[in-house]
């Protein structure tokens, strides 16, 4: 058995895959192409559900199946929308793997999902939500730490190690946020974790269908490029998202100013005021993933973007990462004699 064997065991046994290498679900990248070459690829694709409208989103269930016979994850967003229509579907089609995202499911929907054989994933970006989801019946863990891209929690991935996996000897964790290469990915599986998981690094694979200014923008953008959505006042309640700034971050941050200033002077309702920042990003991933807008889209990518310097295919992504993370382990067992 090699090290790589002996490490990958937890999280391969959990998975059903070969390696314990999430692609992380991303809006409007995750579609059934990227999902299948990274199940084709030996790790574990998710599905983003999105806001997707349920007979889409069936038919991309569908399709991936087709594509690939590795397992796939289903990430629903609690708070889309559309979220109890894909929390019947997942129910009805007695998916293996459901991934909880977004905010938190209810311990009910939990239980429902569980009780049609699916092994529950779910995110947790801070020890008060990592120990509600457990006693909520969380198979796994999803360890998201503030560095990676989209919807973020507080708290840096390099604490919730020492919270959350070191404390939890038990269940399989998966842990995100800012990990893009297989040396990194090796120290998280010595620590403890059953798997990794990384979007942004696939974000940009060949297969992805983002737009290739998209990914243009990533191979050129610094880690500190990747910020989380600024928040000026608490009486405005901002989402926070990382993503590489551009000229819809500086229009949002005047935006900001000015709503308050206008509430200051009360020409403006509180839910108004709310109501026009939440509009304001409305859309805006899909203009950066698909149209190739860079100036006034999102584009959600983690700190890792530093990291990431070329278009690759997913198969050569992952092979990258177990071929580095196994020379990782052995360097590391070499220090240690
Ligand atoms: C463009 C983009 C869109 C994302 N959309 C989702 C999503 O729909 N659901 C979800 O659970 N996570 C989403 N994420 C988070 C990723 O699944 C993953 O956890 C994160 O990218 C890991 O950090 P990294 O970017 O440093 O690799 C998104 C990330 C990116 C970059």
């Amino acid at each position: 058995m090699t090290l790589s064997d002996r490490f990958f065991q937890k999280g391969r046994y959990f998975l059903g895959v070969k390696y314990p290498v999430i692609c992380g679900a991303m809006t409007w990248v995750s579609e059934p192409g990227l999902v299948a070459a990274v199940g084709n690829a030996g790790g574990f694709g998710c599905l983003a559900g999105g806001n997707t409208p349920v007979d889409i989103f069936e038919a991309q269930i569908e399709e991936t199946r087709k594509r690939t016979a590795s397992p796939i994850g289903i990430n629903l967003i609690t708070i889309a929308p559309v979220y109890p229509q894909h929390l019947d579907l997942v129910k009805r089609l007695k998916l293996p793997y459901v991934i909880f995202a977004g905010s938190f499911p209810r311990e009910k929907e939990v239980e429902q999902v569980k009780a049609t054989g699916a092994k529950v994933l779910c995110f947790a970006s801070e020890l008060s939500i990592a120990e509600r989801m457990l006693k909520y019946g969380a198979d796994a863990l999803i360890l998201e730490g503030s560095e990676a891209g989209g919807h973020v929690g507080y708290v840096s991935l390099i604490v919730l190690l020492q919270q959350v996996l070191f404390r939890v000897p038990d269940v399989p964790i998966f842990v995100g946020g800012g990990i893009a290469t297989g040396r990194m990915a090796a120290h998280m599986f010595l620590m403890g974790a059953a798997g990794v998981q990384m979007g942004t690094r696939f974000a940009v694979a060949e297969e992805s269908v983002a737009h290739p200014k998209f990914k243009e923008r990533f191979i050129r953008a610094k880690a500190r490029e990747a910020i989380s959505t600024p928040q000026y006042d608490s009486r405005l309640p901002v989402v926070a998202v990382r993503a590489i700034k551009n000229q819809a971050h500086r229009d949002f941050g005047r935006l900001q100013l000015d709503l308050l200033k206008q509430l200051e002077e009360g020409k403006l309702h509180r839910h108004e005021a709310q109501y026009k920042v939440e509009e304001f990003w409305v859309g805006a991933l899909r203009k950066a993933v698909l149209e190739g807008d860079v100036d006034y889209g999102s584009l959600m990518a983690g700190q890792s973007v530093g990291l990431v310097e070329r278009i690759q295919p997913v198969a050569e992504i992952m092979q990258d990462i177990v071929t580095e993370a196994g020379k990782e382990f052995e360097r590391v067992k070499g220090t240690l004699m």
